[in-house]
């Protein structure tokens, strides 16, 4: 049976008898609720089961035996998922207050933990001490927490349902070597996509896909050719896998580089743009063509948090005296082309909920030059306004990302203006990405870097104006 952490559920160690009456009474509406959900259950057998003690701490495993896997976390999003500054500001600010208000979101307030600190969450210490109190929830997805996974429960691999055994025995992909410290058991399980995605996809609670990163690549060319998620994000290179151990042909990096990595960002997508026709006189139109090719993910891109990033397309023109012409993109006149494409409106009024402002206008929904093509799926609140909170997503808009593999191709139609300087013309086509919306990350406070503007790709062509 699948299930869904984000529902309401007794915790386990902390029901007394004298509450059950009360339990019982409170559980009612939330099992009506949560049964609109597909997916939905009332209890986690994850949630309040283990103690912080149950496992060993990454300075423990890091500082003497895996001492180059222990730097590489550390300076992998792994180590961040939940001191990192965003993280803290969205649970914090917009999650623990929205659950307390909205009986549907009430389970966001345990269940982010099961993929962002799993150690709090089986220990019920949700929601678990702020960043700067230095408690064990800062461990986030440590050592202990991917090598006592053993499988998950359940069809599908999602919202944290894994299987966790800690103990003496770790599991990873050799039993050769040896180690004072513990056993180790060869498990296939940690080699497979579906390890990945206990916490690479997600479902809300109303019952929608927010984060689909596995289902994205099982769908996709990768998973026919048994490319797993590893293969492009623990790359392998011949090492010792601990200072006192033997060294393998194909030891695991522990990189999990990704969206905060700009070398991986950059380049995964290709581009070519040409213009049908080579000279053309001032009044005369001329149409560029731009071919856009996934080369590089094994999912779609953007992937993971898709609700936060923004991928835009900026074509211009720039004529021999340097004036400087914005080309909008040609619509394509798809349904729901109209979040595909940067205009001056409002969105993510939403916010407002968690921060007592039910009349919050919201704010920008781009941020970036109108006319733009943007590759993005928005997520839709329940009144149908696009949302950051995955939580609060009732409904998903147009899926206009770049896939595994995929080409699409965008065209640009230009109308040359009468007072066009003759002579060439350049034409310029850069694909853009930024971790967060602009507007989003300015009206939350959010540290600038989450807002850098990545350069994908870029390319240009030419064509001559006529006198
Ligand atoms: C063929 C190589 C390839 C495979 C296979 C692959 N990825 Fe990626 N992945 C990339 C590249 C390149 C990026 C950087 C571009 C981007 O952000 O999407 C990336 C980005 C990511 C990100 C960051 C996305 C974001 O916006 O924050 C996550 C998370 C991720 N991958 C997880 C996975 C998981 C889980 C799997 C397996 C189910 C997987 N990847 C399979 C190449 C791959
Ligand atoms: C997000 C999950 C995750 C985290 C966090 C993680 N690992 Fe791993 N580790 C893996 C996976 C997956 C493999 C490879 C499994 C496979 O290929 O079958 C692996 C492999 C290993 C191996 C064996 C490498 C080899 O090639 O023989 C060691 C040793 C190891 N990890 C130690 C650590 C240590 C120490 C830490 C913390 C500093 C850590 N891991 C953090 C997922 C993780
Ligand atoms: C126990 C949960 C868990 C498991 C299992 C897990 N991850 Fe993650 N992973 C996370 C979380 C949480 C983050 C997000 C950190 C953040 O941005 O706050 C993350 C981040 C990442 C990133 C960096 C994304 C970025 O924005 O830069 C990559 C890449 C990634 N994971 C790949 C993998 C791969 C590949 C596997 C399987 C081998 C895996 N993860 C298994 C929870 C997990
Ligand atoms: C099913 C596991 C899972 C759950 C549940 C979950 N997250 Fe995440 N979260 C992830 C993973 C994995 C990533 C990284 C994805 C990526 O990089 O694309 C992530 C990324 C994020 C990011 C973006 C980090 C960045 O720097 O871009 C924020 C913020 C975040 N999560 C907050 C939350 C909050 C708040 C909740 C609860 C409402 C939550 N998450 C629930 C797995 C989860």
């Amino acid at each position: 049976m699948v299930r869904n952490n984000y529902s309401t559920r007794p915790h386990r160690r902390t029901v007394k008898k004298n509450r059950k009456l009360f339990l019982i009474l409170s559980v009612i509406p939330v099992i009506f609720l949560f049964n609109a959900a597909p997916g939905a259950d009332e209890t986690d057998p994850n949630f309040n089961s283990r103690r912080y003690d149950d496992y060993d701490k990454p300075a423990y495993c890091g500082t003497s035996c895996h001492t180059d896997f222990y730097r590489q976390w550390q300076q992998a999003m792994m180590s961040q998922a939940y001191v990192h500054h965003w993280d803290e500001i969205e649970y914090f600010d917009l999650a623990v207050p929205h659950a307390a208000k909205d009986p549907v979101v009430a389970g966001v307030k345990d269940g982010c933990n099961a993929c962002h600190t799993p150690l709090a969450y089986m220990a019920g210490d949700t929601p678990p001490p702020r960043p700067e109190k230095n408690s064990r929830a800062n461990e986030a997805v440590s050592c202990e927490v991917c090598h006592t996974i053993t499988g998950f429960r359940g069809d599908t691999p999602y919202n944290g349902n894994y299987i966790s055994e800690p103990g003496r025995n770790k599991y990873g992909p050799r039993t050769t070597g040896n180690s004072p410290a513990h056993e180790m058991v060869k498990s296939d399980f940690l080699g497979t996509t579906e390890f990945c995605g206990t916490c690479h996809n997600e479902k809300s609670p109303y019952g929608v896909w927010v984060k689909s990163t596995q289902l994205e690549w099982k769908e996709g060319p990768y998973a026919k050719e048994d490319i797993r998620c590893h293969e492009c994000h623990m790359t392998y290179a011949p090492a010792q896998t601990a200072s006192m151990g033997a060294a393998y042909p194909d030891a695991r990096q522990h990189l999990f580089h990704g969206a905060h990595d700009n070398g991986k960002v950059r380049g995964t997508i290709e581009l070519r743009i040409h213009p049908d026709i080579l000279e053309a006189e001032p009044g005369e139109t001329v149409k560029f063509t731009l071919a856009l090719f996934n080369q590089k993910t094994g999912h779609k891109f953007p992937t993971g948090s898709v609700e936060d990033r923004i991928v835009w397309l900026h074509v211009e023109a720039v004529d021999a005296a340097g004036r400087v012409y914005h080309l909008p993109v040609d619509p394509k006149g798809f349904e729901g082309e109209e979040y595909t494409i940067a205009a001056d409106v409002l969105g993510y009024q939403d916010m407002g909920i968690a921060l007592d402002k039910p009349d919050f206008p919201g704010v920008q929904r781009d941020g970036v030059p109108v006319g733009d093509r943007i590759f993005r799926m928005p997520y839709l609140d329940p009144q149908g306004r696009i949302t950051i909170q995955q939580w609060n997503t009732k409904s998903l808009g147009v899926d206009y990302r770049l896939g595994p593999r995929e080409t699409k191709l965008e065209t640009f139609t230009f109308n040359l203006p009468d007072d066009v300087t003759p002579g060439e013309m350049t034409v310029t086509a850069v694909l853009n990405y930024q971790k967060l919306v602009a507007p989003v990350a300015d009206f939350l406070n959010v540290p600038e870097e989450e807002k850098e503007i990545v350069v994908v790709n870029q390319h240009s062509t030419h064509i001559t104006v006529l006198p």
